[in-house]
């Protein structure tokens, strides 16, 4: 095979990360706040979405330039119409070596339950769901759109009796908002086959108001559980992985913990993001994207297309969150619904 196409600090591009539209049913505090997402805010008109031939024309490139894992988000990615043939499409492409990539989503599970089926029946190979509290108030109050916790819970059943395993479960960790669910969340999910990760907030994009005070770090996190089921490490699946993997002590399965704040995992970062208009960015916290969508709408043969991937990785040296300090308070970021969580 030829050797892996790598960035200025030696990463492979091994990971693809979609956003299909930049539109979500949720008002999460921590992502898409209501006061700046409130009723006049513009999201993207459809004329500026990539196509699904488009999407496809662009992971087939990044699936030949060495890509193994394919992931759709958004916003919500199953609120774009047609998703599951998207899905459909991206199944179909091979690596170098005749493999098809690992295709997975990122969901809030809100319209999983109905279409889980589909989209197993199109190629999806697994999804995450999204869930920050089993306590109706404190999920609420998260999403801000009054979405109850038990049909969050069926999404994440259907998704499991639909072979979209494992399934994985997200929740971010704010203090004073849910921290107190950490335990009954671990509770909940433990011996079931589901995959519970705590994830650092962060500070994404503006309009979410981190503080440094608001983050429950995964040591914190991991010494509550610990207190009442033991834990012990398990190695990483892949290099550059996000999450540290734990296992119950008593065989109740796995879990893990995402430390993007305080124990930065860019050293083996892997990952581009495409926006759903059709940008690049080299990472999650880039100030600035390629357009891709002007190369692609002005004709550009995949040969170019190519070339202009390569170079652009070729250049990368993002390593935001090992730098972040005082001196990045200040800095211009893109929100998380336009760039794909
Ligand atoms: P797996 O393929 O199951 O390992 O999934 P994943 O952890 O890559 O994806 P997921 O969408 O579940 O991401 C979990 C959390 O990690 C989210 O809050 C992401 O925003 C965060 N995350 C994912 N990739 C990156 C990254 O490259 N940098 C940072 N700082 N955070 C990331
Ligand atoms: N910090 C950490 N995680 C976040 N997510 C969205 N915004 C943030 C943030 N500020 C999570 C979502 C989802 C994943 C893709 O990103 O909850 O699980
Ligand atoms: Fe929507 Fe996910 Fe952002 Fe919540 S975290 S507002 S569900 S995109
Ligand atoms: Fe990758 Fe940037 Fe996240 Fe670091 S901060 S892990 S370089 S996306």
């Amino acid at each position: 095979a030829a050797p892996l196409m790598t960035d200025k600090l030696r990463r492979p591009l091994r990971d693809l990360r979609i956003s299909v539209t930049d539109r979500c049913n949720f008002r999460c505090v921590y992502c898409m706040p209501k006061e700046i997402f409130g009723r006049d805010f513009v999201f993207m008109p459809h004329d500026q979405l990539l196509t699904f031939e488009e999407i496809t024309t662009l992971a087939r490139i990044a699936v030949g330039h060495g890509v193994h894992k394919i992931r759709l988000t958004g916003g919500e990615p199953l609120l774009r119409r047609g998703i599951e043939d998207l899905v459909r499409m991206l199944a179909e492409l091979r690596t170098p070596d005749g493999q098809a990539p690992d295709l997975a989503m990122t969901t809030n599970g809100s319209v999983l339950a109905q279409k889980a089926e589909a989209l197993k029946a199109a190629g999806l190979d697994r999804v995450t769901v999204s869930l920050d509290s089993l306590d109706d108030g404190v999920f609420q109050a998260m999403n801000d759109v009054a979405y109850p916790v038990a049909k969050v819970l069926h999404a994440i059943d259907a998704a499991q009796e639909a072979g979209l395993g494992p399934v994985k479960v997200n929740m971010v960790v704010k203090r004073g908002l849910n921290d107190h669910s950490i335990v009954e969340m671990a509770r909940h999910f433990r011996g079931t086959g589901i995959i519970l990760r705590f994830i650092e907030y962060m500070d994404v994009g503006t309009s979410n108001g981190w503080e440094m005070g608001q983050v429950v770090s995964s040591a914190e996190v991991m010494e509550r559980i610990n207190e009442v089921f033991p834990v012990e490490p398990l190695d990483a699946n892949y290099a550059g992985e996000t999450a540290q993997r734990w296992r119950y002590v008593d065989g109740a399965g796995e879990i893990g913990a995402i430390s993007s704040v305080t124990r930065a995992f860019c050293g083996g970062c892997t990952r581009a993001r495409l926006s759903a208009d059709g940008k690049l960015f080299t990472c999650l916290f880039a100030t600035k994207g390629t357009d891709l969508r002007a190369l692609l709408r002005d004709g550009a043969t995949d040969g170019e297309l190519a070339g202009a991937l390569g170079a652009l990785w070729g250049a990368r040296t993002d390593r935001y969150s090992e730098l972040r300090s005082a001196s990045t308070p200040g800095m211009k970021k893109i929100e998380m619904n336009y760039i794909g969580g």
